[in-house]
Order: structure tokens, then sequence, then C-alpha cells
């Protein structure tokens, strides 16, 4: 029995003449990995902000665990439990590791915010870097930062904006097999990502943007399959024959 988590219905946002989401309805079931693609500009940045309170859409609405949260503000999301990660990411670069994970304002179920600070740490095997100032961390290092820094929240849902973009094949794979322990424990994944490899592996469902519409969604081989699909990406900085072959 499948259960959806989140369901969007005729979602727009609107930024002068252009429409950066466009009547998108879409729904999401617990525990799946769902991946979003689309060329840039497509719009998958904006739906991001959209569900997590950053936008406040123009039409439609967003429902998170059988909860209208349309008009929530982003801390009230994060706390009901669906937190993101930024494309770009910003710890507090002078404070260290711990400190950054400490500064989030974790839900009351959370009693021993060291504790589970810790544990975090640990479960990412940054655990050794606890202590360290943020500024000093690697790209990689700062992509786990932020995903400790989510997790902190205790999130049904966990929204990653390209989570290996810039980040070393080796740590890419560390983070990936996060991800998928996560989700074996239960946690819903929606996941940007321009790597169609990564998409490939990790992705359940996958939906496509263009131009700020839902163009496809399905198996990563019935969309990558799906003429229309192909055209929005013709000529675009992401080569989906290179990919497919
Ligand atoms: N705050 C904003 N103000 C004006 N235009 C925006 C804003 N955010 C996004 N856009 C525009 O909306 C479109 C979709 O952007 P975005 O969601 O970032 O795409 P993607 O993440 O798929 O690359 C782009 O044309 C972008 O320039
Ligand atoms: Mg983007």
């Amino acid at each position: 029995m499948t259960e959806t988590v989140l369901e969007t219905t005729n979602l727009t946002k609107r930024f002068g003449a252009l429409t950066a989401n466009d009547d998108i309805s879409l729904s999401v079931d617990r525990g799946e990995i769902r991946g979003i693609i689309g060329p840039n500009g497509s719009g998958k940045t904006t739906l991001f902000n959209n569900l997590t309170g950053f936008y406040t859409p123009d039409e439609g609405s967003i429902v998170f665990d059988g909860t209208d949260i349309t008009e929530w503000e982003p801390h009230r999301i994060a706390r009901a439990g669906m937190a993101r990660t930024f494309q770009i990411v910003s710890p507090f670069r002078n404070m260290t590791v711990t400190q950054n994970l400490l500064a989030v304002e974790a839900p009351d179920s959370i009693e021993d915010k060291h504790a589970r600070a810790r544990e975090i740490l640990e479960f990412l095997e940054i655990d050794h870097i606890a202590d360290n100032e943020a500024r000093g961390m690697s790209g990689g290092q700062q992509k786990l930062l932020e995903l400790a820094r989510v997790l902190m929240l205790d999130p049904d849902c966990i929204l990653l904006d390209e989570p290996s973009a810039g980040v070393n094949p080796a740590l890419e794979k560390r983070i990936l097999d996060h991800i998928q322990e996560l989700n074996d424990d239960g946690t819903t994944f929606i996941m940007v990502e321009h790597d169609m490899d990564v998409m490939r592996t990790i992705a359940d469902t996958v939906t496509v943007l263009d131009q700020g519409q839902l163009i496809a969604e399905g198996s990563f081989d019935e969309v990558t399959g799906n003429d229309r699909v192909r055209e929005a990406y013709l000529g675009r900085e992401v080569d989906l024959e290179e990919v497919l072959g």
C-alpha cells in the first residue's frame, strides 16, 4: 500500500511575464526517491522554493502529510518535516561543525541536541572534524555538513538541490550511500540532479520539467526515452545522447 506524502495541485509561480512553475500537479509517495530533472531554467529550484515556503505560489496548493501548507513560512514547513538543502551551501563559516548543527532549530521531539548532533556526524562519517571550523571544509564536506544540518530537523522528507555537484567521485558515492540508507529507514527524498547516472541509479520515479511545465513522469528509462524530453534537452547543457548511448 502506498501513501502520498506530498501533493501539489496546479502549482504556479510567475516572475513578471515569466511563468517559472506552470500549473504543476505532482504526487510523491512516502518512502520514494523522486528525481527532478530538466534543462537549466526549467523551474526546478523554483519548485523547491515553492514547496519549502521560500516563495509563495501565485496559484495552486501544496499538501504535505495531509496538511495544506501552501502559505506557510519556511521554518514552519521545516519543523513539520519537510527540509531542504540549497544548491549553494552556506554554513556558518566561523563556527565549528558541531556548532553549525546546534544552531539548527530542531523540533521538540529531539531532547538532547548534543547527542543528536554526535549521532548524525558519526552516521555521515564526519565526526573526526566535529570541532573544526566550517570554513576549512572542502566543497564535498560542506555538502555533508548541509545534509547533517537538515538531519537535525529529523525530517520525513528531504529536498536535495544537486547533492553531487562539485563533489569528488569518492565522496559522491558516500553521499549517495547515506541517502540510500536514510531512504531504507523510510525518509522520502526529492532530488534535483544533473548527473544522469546518479538519477538512473537512485531515483524510483523521475519528473521532468521544461519551461516551467511538467512534461513527463515515470521511470528513468521511460522519461529519457520520451520524445518531448529529448527535444527539451536538444542543444542544452546536458547531452542525453551521451549519457544514454
Ligand atoms: N526570484 C526570481 N526572480 C525572477 N526570476 C526568477 C527568480 N527565480 C527564478 N527565476 C527565473 O525562473 C526560471 C526558472 O528558474 P529556476 O527555477 O532557478 O530553474 P532551474 O533550477 O531549473 O535551473 C528562470 O528563467 C529564472 O531566471
Ligand atoms: Mg536550479
